[in-house]
């Protein structure tokens, strides 16, 4: 039997290309080789997302970008976390034997107090128990499909640790194996894509390249990237430029070398090189943006197949649930 693979998008936002580059695109490679269960983690955006007519566009636009980027819905069983019930019921469950403790611990959670204790404000200033309990949500998504191995980007490395700390205590305490054990795949080299001022592309940094701006905005965006003052005629250095690191994103291997061999002999411009990136990412995302924009036009159709997605999945997610129950003599 195929070894499975898990992993969810929480659908917070525009997406941009550190998400394509960090978890749909090697999370897609996944799918080759195990049975992959790839899913929209709605209920999660829920804690900060409180504006309905957003949110509800965000979970479209998150669907419509795995679709866009070479998703089979035929071979990857895709579905909305929110059409399986069965994920709460798990979380319950999960919840009795994750100890407090375990979450005061989690990053995302700490964060926030020690932003509230900079500020002086009250430590648990705005953090709800979505937030504060999101580990366990987690691990109940993971564990219900029988997840072996769940790709994720390094800051999430901490959760799935939770996942396995909360499954192998349920398994400890009933001296048999309800629940698989989850691994995270983490994709070292395609973890940290830099974003227009060098840092690493995030959202919260405000430095992001939309995967699905139209072709304008797109130009614009890549013209703005931050470059030092070094005049034309300067050689430069293109390991030490951002410009370059995209381009390596985008553009092959003969197209690398030439890029690189212009920047060292001086001559060229930041904003010719500016040019030379637009040109590669526009044509590898024109595609995806248009399957893309195609497929925002049909609204009913992208549910159906999220809804057919969900129809795979529920009596998968309702075996676990009953498994545990057993287990747990509440049958
Ligand atoms: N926490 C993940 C993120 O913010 C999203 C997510 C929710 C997830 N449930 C998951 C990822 C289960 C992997 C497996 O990116």
């Amino acid at each position: 039997m195929k070894k499975i693979s898990l992993t969810g998008i929480k659908p917070t936002g525009d997406l941009h290309i550190g998400n394509y580059f960090g978890a749909i695109k090697p999370a897609l490679e996944l799918a080759k080789e195990y049975d992959a269960r790839y899913f929209i983690a709605d209920y999660h955006a829920l804690n900060t997302m409180k504006n309905p007519a957003e949110l509800n566009f965000t979970i479209r636009q998150v669907a419509a970008c795995w679709l866009a980027s070479g998703l089979d819905p035929e071979k990857v069983i895709f579905y909305r976390q929110s059409s399986i019930p069965e994920v709460f019921e798990l979380t319950t469950m999960l919840m009795a034997f994750t100890s407090k403790g375990l979450m005061n611990r989690a990053h995302a959670y700490k964060a926030a107090v020690q932003e509230n204790n900079e500020k002086g404000d009250d430590t648990d200033a705005g953090i709800n128990m979505g937030l504060f309990t999101y580990p366990v949500l987690m691990a109940a998504d993971i564990i219900i499909f029988d997840s072996d191995v769940v790709p994720v980007g390094k800051d999430q490395v901490q959760h799935i640790e939770m996942a396995q700390d909360i499954a192998q205590s349920i398994n400890a305490n009933y001296k048999q194996q309800v629940l698989k054990v989850p691994q995270a795949v983490v994709q070292e080299n395609a973890a940290v894509v830099p974003g227009l001022d060098g840092r690493k592309m995030s959202k919260s940094y405000g430095n992001v390249i939309p995967l699905f701006a139209p072709e304008k905005a797109l130009r614009k965006t890549i013209m703005r990237i931050v470059t030092n003052s070094q005049p034309v005629e300067e050689p430069k250095d293109p390991q030490d430029s951002q410009i370059f690191q995209l381009y390596k994103l985008f553009a092959q291997a003969d197209e690398q070398d030439a890029l690189a061999g212009r920047y060292r002999a001086g001559g060229m411009g930041w904003g010719e090189a500016k040019e030379e990136l637009f040109r590669v990412i526009n044509r590898s995302l024109s595609p995806i943006r248009e399957r893309y924009d195609a497929i925002m036009a049909d609204i009913p159709a992208l549910d159906k197949i999220l809804e057919q997605g969900a129809q795979k999945a529920r009596p998968i997610a309702a075996a676990t649930v009953k498994r545990f129950r057993k287990a747990a003599g509440i049958d």
